[in-house]
């Protein structure tokens, strides 16, 4: 049997106070936390150089440039070690970076190598912990530049943005990009704390992942620094950057959105309920524990639909529907604040424990603000995606577990996200809504700040839900968690939830009627009517469609993407010259491979379009929007 009680490493105290005071006098500053690292083989992070039982990285302490001109960052990350008393070196993760000097900060130099590097996971930077004379220190300070492509961060020319006037920068860390900017142990179960000193040119305001600290400081050469701090351990993949033109509107007593000038109104008034969720959250599962919680509306090359940067959550454009419709987005930014930022996957193959979670959080949020109408029917959504995917790849596919031991690969999102929350959904069903949330209470508060796997939350289901191994068995928590497929115990949608909509979706196969009713419809239902459509229509079908339901002058996003693809995917040449737009602007990558997709799959139709598409389009995405275009491209 495997041992499934965490066993914490004996490295750690429970309570250290950092040292480096790049922005912080240390005297200032309050004893910070050290998180705990998990030493169990089952929390081993295949993606990371570090060896964390031997020495690890505590704080983070970042004096960095942005330059705009060159498209680089650079400067000095200064970083505290706690090591083994035999520990002679550390293991950092490096993707690209340019190292310079490293010294102890006390201007002793120390010894340093970069090993060979093996694909995205880049290269191990292994510096001495002890000097030529020597002398140990726990604390290095890495004079370094970021690589001119670095993979976290984008940097916009101004057409890029909706001022078309001043540069914009942003960065992704999750999963493991982080290390083409910040040399440091890129793993989710090595938290550390952080802080920041960067400098930009002025007018531009950069904002962090952390909370600023007072007023910028004007440094008289046309640049301004700007102050952060996260004094919480964090998983390194959740520091981020953004610069740009952009202004702050208050939402809430600790919440507000930043955006640029010519967005921050529309924007403000989509996540005007973002209060009331904080306050939904914290009813369900504790308090939030960040302080702020502040959002940022990207320009739209930002690869996801949302990021869940403590403090500030990064989150696509392309959500704004002028009717909070899509606002299922913050819920789960948001609820990631707890399943995530709070708790968090020690391993990649479990981010079921992120994302699932974080969706069934999410739903619950929706059902307290918006009505258990509209979360009945995100639900319904979502299974049918479920469903989709078992029936794609097949019920028994390795890749359609929750947990992903090394080496497997995740069915998508249908699976971590989805089938995760529908895990959580049946328990709650099964156990009642009282007995379950304290469950997932317990467990948030239990973890707090600390790293988690598959077989921890196993345990504890078994221990603090289940009570029994005849219940655990009932529940089929194994199956769910280590089980490909879908066990026969899964909480069905609500057959209610779009019995409307369907009925609609059949009259339209029969004979063509039109939907009675969509004007008036939500946009789940109008997604589940287009979801619905026969996937084969002609010209003249796709042209009336579009005539009476309005849909390539959708406002939301969501709605004109079905509507897209399902012209791509049927040759509807009408429909080119929008996609051409659409993919010209909007970096979000659950839109742009899809897009390309349908196109890819019209081979002597499509391809030539997406090659001549992507040709002008492909300088304009992050990183990992070209690599999953690339990627799609690369297969026949
Ligand atoms: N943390 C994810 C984004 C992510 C996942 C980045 C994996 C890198 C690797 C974020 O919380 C997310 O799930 N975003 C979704 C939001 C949606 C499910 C509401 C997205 O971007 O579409
Ligand atoms: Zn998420």
């Amino acid at each position: 049997m495997r041992r499934i009680i965490p066993a914490i490493s004996l490295l750690l105290a429970s309570t250290a106070c950092t040292t480096s005071g790049v922005a912080v006098a240390p005297e200032t500053r309050e004893p910070t936390m050290i998180a705990p690292i998990l030493t169990t083989p089952d929390a081993l992070d295949a993606s990371t150089y570090a060896k964390p039982q031997e020495a690890r990285v505590t704080h983070v302490a970042l004096d960095l440039a942005l330059d705009f001109d060159a498209k680089r960052v650079g400067g000095t990350a200064a970083l505290d070690i706690l090591a083994a008393p035999n520990a002679s070196e550390v293991v950092l993760d490096a993707l690209g970076l340019e190292i310079l000097r490293v010294t102890d900060g006390k201007g002793r130099e120390l010894g340093w190598r970069m090993g060979a590097s093996e694909g995205e996971k880049g290269a191990p930077l292994t510096i001495d912990l002890v000097d030529a004379a020597g002398a140990r220190t726990d604390h290095v300070e890495i004079q370094y530049r970021a690589g001119a492509d670095a993979e976290a961060l984008q940097w916009l020319r101004p057409e890029q943005t909706a001022g078309k006037v001043h540069p914009y920068l942003f960065s992704q860390g999750q999963a493991i990009l982080n290390r083409s900017w910040i040399p440091t142990q890129d793993s989710p179960g090595i938290r550390q704390t952080w802080e920041a000193r960067i400098t930009a040119p002025k007018p531009l305001d950069v904002v962090m992942s952390g909370i600023i600290q007072g007023e910028p400081e004007d440094l008289g050469d046309g640049r301004r620094a700007f102050r952060f701090v996260m004094d919480k351990p964090v998983a390194p993949y959740l520091i981020a950057i953004a610069a740009g033109d952009i202004d702050f509107a208050p939402v809430g007593s600790r919440t507000g959105v930043w955006a640029e000038p010519a967005t921050l109104a529309r924007a403000r008034a989509e996540v005007g309920d973002t209060e009331e969720m904080v306050e939904a959250a914290e009813a369900l599962y504790g308090p939030y524990r960040w302080g702020r919680y502040d959002m940022i509306v990207l320009p739209p090359a930002f690869p996801y639909g949302g990021m869940e940067n403590p403090v500030m959550t990064f989150l696509t454009p392309t959500f704004i529907a002028g009717d909070r419709s899509n606002n299922g987005l913050v819920a789960h930014e948001l609820a990631h604040s707890w399943s995530g930022n709070l708790v968090t996957n020690a391993v990649w193959g479990d981010s079921w424990l992120n994302e699932g979670v974080t969706s069934y959080f999410e739903n619950r949020i929706v059902e307290a603000v918006y009505g258990s109408k509209r979360a009945k029917q995100e639900v319904a959504l979502d299974y049918m995606a479920i469903l989709e995917t078992l029936d794609e790849v097949g019920r028994d596919a390795p890749g359609t577990a929750l947990h992903q031991p090394d080496g497997t690969e995740s069915a998508g999102s249908a699976i971590i996200y989805n089938k995760g929350a529908a895990f959580l959904r049946t328990l709650e069903k099964e156990t009642g809504r009282e007995r379950f949330d304290a469950w997932l209470r317990q467990w948030f508060d239990k973890h707090a700040f600390q790293p988690a796997t598959s077989d921890m939350i196993y345990a504890d289901l078994k221990a603090n839900l289940a009570g029994s191994d005849a219940e655990a068995e009932r529940l089929k928590l194994k199956e769910w968690i280590y089980s490909p497929g879908l066990p026969d115990n899964v909480a069905k949608p609500d057959p209610a939830a779009f019995a409307t909509v369907d009925a609609a979706s059949a009259a339209y196969a029969k004979d063509g009627t039109r939907p009675v009713g969509w004007e008036t419809w939500t946009s789940a239902e109008r997604q589940r009517f287009l979801k619905n459509l026969p996937r084969k229509l002609d010209a003249a079908e796709l042209a009336q469609l579009d005539e009476r339901l309005g849909l390539s002058a959708s406002g939301n996003n969501e709605e004109l993407f079905l509507w897209l693809e399902l012209a791509m995917t049927n040759r509807y040449q009408p429909a080119v010259p929008q996609v051409e737009k659409f993919l010209g602007h909007v970096g979000r990558t659950k839109f742009v491979r899809p897009l390309f997709q349908a196109l890819w799959n019209q081979s002597d139709w499509g391809r030539p379009i997406a090659k001549r598409i992507y040709a002008e389009t492909r300088e304009t995405y992050h990183s990992v929007t070209q690599g999953a275009v690339d990627r799609l491209m690369a297969k026949e």
